[in-house]
């Protein structure tokens, strides 16, 4: 068995250096008189995140600088890819898709040089520009195609056996085109083999996958070629299989004889997908051939084993033998099939995780041309001395933006302090609002208290003015006591002035009645001892008088400091309370005094009448 497996990778870099031969004879075409615009006479070839150059000259050379220079594509709305107007580019007109992404070489207008470059190409980037100078009607296409750059070399699987045409079909499927490509079933001979209708699938990448069968009868080669190709592109894969005429001598020949032919597919197509696998394990672009030793002798001497076992058998042996075959051989090809399809989807798993990969690279590099683009755009659009202008800009635009940030970060340091202080301030304010509120308490419950203590004093006031009232009273019985005395005292003084005139009467009747000289001596002294006490008692009034006045006095003294000091202390009640009781003390003794007083002289007074009275009798 002999397989073989290639692929020609386009050599794009050869092609363009074709291409450049090419614009440069028809640039040496000069047009005499009038200058035309000239382009590349074939595709541009771009593969997905290239930065290209469509190119588009002047010719013979005129400075284009100041004219307006339009790159568009007739096939979109809006049409302007990039337009170029009174010394500037007018950004507002260009479609979204091209955004950030073209520009002219403005050093080298001045030279007729209106190429445009077009950075980080998509797929949807393919079509025909249009280099157009409005003012001399001048214009000029240029196609571009953009290729996908993740195309897979064609897969060729043994799908099957045709019962019909007793064929081997055979399948082939490719991965990873832009734009569609076609697929052409090659003989040995690079003769075209009709095959079926091709299998055209577009992913959401885009990206159109192929496919085709084709069932292979026998020749005298069965060499074939499996070719995917874009033509515009100049991209080709292909891959080439050997179908061993066994194949279909032993499908013509006796169904016993197919066990071995099943045997032998089986082994070629778990072989085929081992190599395949392992080809995109390795990641294998450029081609490689792979020879294996001729055939299994061993297989064909099994086979003819078989042959001469078959002579043996009697024909109802073979009968059976075939039925049992039969079943077998359907049995191991579902069998086979399986492990195809399993085999199948092992290796698509592996495709995507490889496109996976290609696309993040892709991405990566893509990122990568983005971040080096700003800085080569500056540089291509700048002159040095420009260059060196807009840096030095661009540094006092840092510096600005430093320092706006500074005064930002100031301010917003400013801010914070300020609202911390506001938020003491609150907490002060909050604080005082309470302390107010307590205080408020405060007054209240002392309003009440003072309340409290205004009803307390009016309570000891009207006391004071009661006690007052009694302290009256007891002054107006003093004083009636003392008028009493008074008129007691008047009474003994009226006595005694009797007593007297009595006296000297009896005096002048002891003289007269000189006889009883004893008797008379006697009672002369009862008389003069009467007498002498009598009129010694009359002294202590005077002092008595004066007692009750200086008494009377403290007692007033005492009032008014009682009336004057109305206090709430209890100390001051006590004080009151003791003082009153005092008084009433002082004035009950004093009352008693002044009664045992007069009660005395009033016995005094009798005691004298009688006397008195006794001697008016003797
Ligand atoms: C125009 O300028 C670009 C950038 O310098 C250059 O690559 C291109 O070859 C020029 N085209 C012609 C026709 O000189
Ligand atoms: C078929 O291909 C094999 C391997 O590529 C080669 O050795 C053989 O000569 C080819 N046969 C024909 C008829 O081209």
């Amino acid at each position: 068995m002999m397989l073989s497996h290639s692929n020609r990778k386009p050599l794009i870099s050869c092609l363009g250096a074709i291409r450049v031969l090419v614009f440069h004879l028809s640039l040496t075409q000069v047009c005499r008189g009038q200058s035309h615009l000239i382009g590349p006479s074939q595709p541009i070839v771009a593969e997905l995140g290239d930065d290209i150059i469509l190119p588009c000259q002047l010719n013979p050379a005129e400075d284009a600088a100041g004219m307006t220079l339009e790159w568009t594509r007739p096939d979109l709305n809006p049409r302007f890819v990039h337009v170029w107007r009174s010394g500037q580019v007018l950004d507002g007109k260009t479609h979204k898709s091209f955004e950030g992404r073209t520009s002219l070489f403005i050093n080298e207008l001045k030279d007729g040089n209106i190429s445009l470059k077009l950075s980080n190409v998509k797929l949807s980037d393919h079509g025909t520009y249009r280099c157009f100078i409005p003012a001399q009607d001048k214009q000029m296409f240029v196609e571009l195609v953009t290729v996908s750059g993740a195309v897979s070399s064609p897969l060729l699987t043994l799908v099957g056996l045709d019962q019909a045409t007793s064929g081997v079909v055979l399948q082939c499927e490719s991965k990873g085109w832009y734009p569609e490509p076609e697929l052409l079933w090659l003989d040995a001979e690079g003769k075209i083999l009709s095959a079926g209708p091709t299998e055209t699938v577009r992913g959401p990448d885009d990206l159109y996958t192929v496919s085709s069968r084709l069932t292979v009868e026998k020749r005298h080669s069965n060499n074939i070629t499996c070719r995917v190709q874009q033509k515009k592109s100049n991209q080709i894969r292909e891959t080439q299989i050997h179908v061993p005429d066994d194949f279909f001598n032993i499908q013509s020949s006796f169904c016993a004889v197919t066990v071995g032919l099943t045997v032998t597919l089986a082994v070629c197509i778990l072989f085929i997908s081992l190599l395949v696998f392992f080809m995109w394990k390795k990641n294998m672009m450029k081609p490689k051939r792979r020879q294996w030793d001729e055939s299994d002798k061993g297989e064909k001497q099994s086979l003819t084993k078989i042959k001469n076992k078959d002579q043996v058998f009697t024909e109802e042996e073979r009968e059976k033998e075939q039925l049992m075959t039969r079943e077998k051989i359907t049995v191991k090809t579902k069998h086979i099939q399986q492990k195809q399809t399993e085999l199948q989807q092992l290796q698509e798993k592996i495709q995507s995780t490889q496109q996976n990969l290609q696309t993040l690279n892709e991405k990566l590099e893509n990122k990568k041309k983005e971040l080096e683009k700003p800085t080569s755009l500056l540089s291509n659009w700048f002159s040095s001395s420009q260059k060196a202008e807009a840096e030095r800009e661009v540094e006092m635009l840092k510096k600005e933006l430093e320092t706006t940030e500074t005064e930002l970060k100031t301010k917003i340091n400013e801010s914070e302090d300020k609202q911390a202080e506001i938020q003491q301030l609150e907490v002060e304010i909050q604080r005082m609002e309470t302390n107010n509120t307590e205080m408020k308490n405060v007054q209240q419950s002392a309003d009440k208290r003072s309340e409290c203590t205004q009803n307390q004093l009016k309570t000891e006031n009207e006391e004071l003015i009661q006690i007052k009232r009694h302290v009256n009273q007891l002054m107006a019985e003093v004083q009636k006591l003392n008028e009493e005395k008074q008129r007691s005292e008047d009474q003994r003084q009226q006595l005694e002035k009797e007593l007297e005139t009595k006296k000297q009467e009896l005096v002048t009747q002891l003289q007269a009645n000189a006889g009883d000289k004893n008797g008379s001596e006697t009672l002369k002294q009862l008389r003069g001892n009467t007498i002498t006490k009598v009129l010694k008692q009359p002294k202590d009034t005077e002092e008595d008088k004066k007692e009750a006045k200086t008494l009377k006095e403290v007692l007033e003294k005492m009032l008014t400091e009682l009336l004057k000091q109305p206090q709430d202390t209890e100390e001051d009640k006590k004080e009151a309370k003791t003082l009153k009781e005092v008084l009433e003390k002082m004035l009950t003794e004093f009352k008693k005094q002044l009664w045992a007083e007069v009660l005395k002289r009033m016995n005094e007074t009798e005691t004298l009448k009688n006397l008195l009275e006794n001697m008016n009798e003797e």
